[in-house]
């Protein structure tokens, strides 16, 4: 797909549902007892993945441009898949799926696209394992498939070396079928949309700081759940907003979790110009944002930040290569891991685009400030990256070519006829 400079852009967006949340009311509604009814669902790619894979359990689920339905059997009502589990390139679906498997009382085999059989699977192997769960990288690869034969779990108190939600949730998942309690501990805290909405359902879940306590065997309700849009994907908006001179943008119903919303926070130390109107703190907190366009300035993203916007680490690159001065980001291995590697991809294409950028292990320096031309870029079976570079081309020279643009169907299926409405 090509793309072209914009020369204004305004307009209200209402961005579709949070892929996290939409994955976990499906597979918390599958092991609730009675009906979820679920509204604002992501129709994403990785968000069917996880029905598909549900459904292939014996869990009906109705899809409906309203809602989406989920016949709900219980705990313990999964039956046994007759065929493979295909995850496609959901690694939410494939890390937080191995932790409720892992407890059943039969067999599965879980694999996905090329990008999901590069991707890490040691990092829920070993607290898996540690609980008593007998997992096996079918390759020897410590990477998908997986096949999972379901044995008697054990409670544990696990310390992860990476802030991983996915990690936290698959232990969590795990810890409903053990014998007694289960712990996680991450170094940062990651996004808590498990813990907020597993209580939703019933179960006896506390967390405080870094730490999140389940208790088993708990009986879960089916429940309603409204799910908001989702910043990630609205990060792209933001960055338009900013960059574009002139622009004003008002996106709305945007979830901001504070475990989510640290591109907010680093938008405005960047000297963004972001309100927030109507907020709304009833469960998953939301707000509409209005985003107006601003002179950019580098700043230092790390530390505890660095989980709440590990997503949109590709966007906030292009807003750090228009920024003045430099922006350095450390602390973030993980991008290493994501469904591409993000440092490397973000490196080569922000360079052939003109911008002085620098990778590190954890991180990548930017001085901004050059201006940006267009070129040809390969989206690498990335959503991420894709959409990075369709806001980058808005405001780079000449044209820009996105080779696998069209893997945006994973998160955003609307995203480039809704980029095109705001486009004047
Ligand atoms: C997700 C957690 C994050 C994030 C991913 C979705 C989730 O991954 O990058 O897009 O829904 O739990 P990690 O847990 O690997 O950081």
């Amino acid at each position: 797909m090509f793309f072209k400079p914009v020369k204004h852009m305004s307009g209200e967006v209402t961005i579709p549902g949070d892929k996290s949340i939409s994955h976990r009311a499906v597979m918390f509604g599958s092991l609730a007892d009675g009906l979820t009814e679920v509204t604002n669902f992501l129709q994403g790619a990785d968000c069917l993945s996880t029905i598909d894979a549900f459904r292939k359990m014996g869990i009906e689920i109705e899809n409906t441009p309203e809602k989406i339905l989920i016949h709900g059997r219980g705990l313990h009502g999964l039956t046994a898949p007759s065929s493979v589990l295909d995850m496609g390139n959901s690694g939410t679906t494939t890390r937080l799926i191995s932790g409720i498997l892992a407890g059943q009382s039969f067999e599965s085999t879980l694999t996905g696209d090329a990008s999901i059989q590069k991707r890490p699977m040691r990092r829920i192997m070993e607290p898996l394992s540690m609980m008593g769960a007998k997992l096996v990288s079918v390759n020897g690869n410590d990477c998908a498939p997986l096949h999972i034969t379901g044995a008697p779990l054990h409670g544990i108190h696990y310390h992860s070396k990476v802030a991983s939600a996915q990690v936290k949730s698959a232990v969590l998942l795990a810890g409903l079928y053990a014998d007694g309690e289960t712990l996680v501990t991450e170094p940062s805290l990651s996004r808590n949309h498990t813990e907020i909405m597993l209580r939703t359902f019933g179960a006896d879940l506390s967390a405080e700081d870094k730490t999140a306590k389940v208790c088993p065997e708990p009986h879960l309700q089916g429940q309603k759940i409204h799910v908001p849009g989702d910043i990630s994907s609205a990060a792209y908006f933001i960055a338009a907003g900013l960059l574009v001179p002139g622009a004003e943008i008002l996106i709305k119903n945007v979830g901001i979790n504070p475990t989510r919303d640290g591109i907010l926070k680093v938008a405005r130390e960047m000297g963004g110009n972001i309100t927030l109107l109507n907020e709304n703190y009833d469960g998953e907190p939301t707000a509409d944002l209005l985003v107006k366009h601003s002179h950019l300035h580098g700043v230092t993203i790390e530390g505890d930040l660095i989980p709440t916007l590990i997503d949109e680490l590709p966007i906030i690159n292009i807003m750090a290569a228009c920024a003045e001065g430099t922006t350095v980001i450390r602390d973030a291995a993980e991008l290493k891991v994501k469904e591409s590697n993000r440092i490397d991809v973000m490196v080569q294409y922000l360079s052939a685009m003109g911008c002085d950028i620098t990778g590190a292990d954890d991180g990548m320096i930017i001085v901004g400030g050059q201006p940006l031309h267009g070129t040809e870029v390969d989206s690498h079976l990335d959503h991420r990256i894709a959409m990075s570079f369709a806001i980058a081309s808005l405001i780079a020279d000449g044209e820009t070519e996105i080779k696998g643009s069209d893997v945006v169907n994973i998160s955003y299926p609307d995203f480039y006829t809704d980029l095109a409405r705001l486009c004047k």
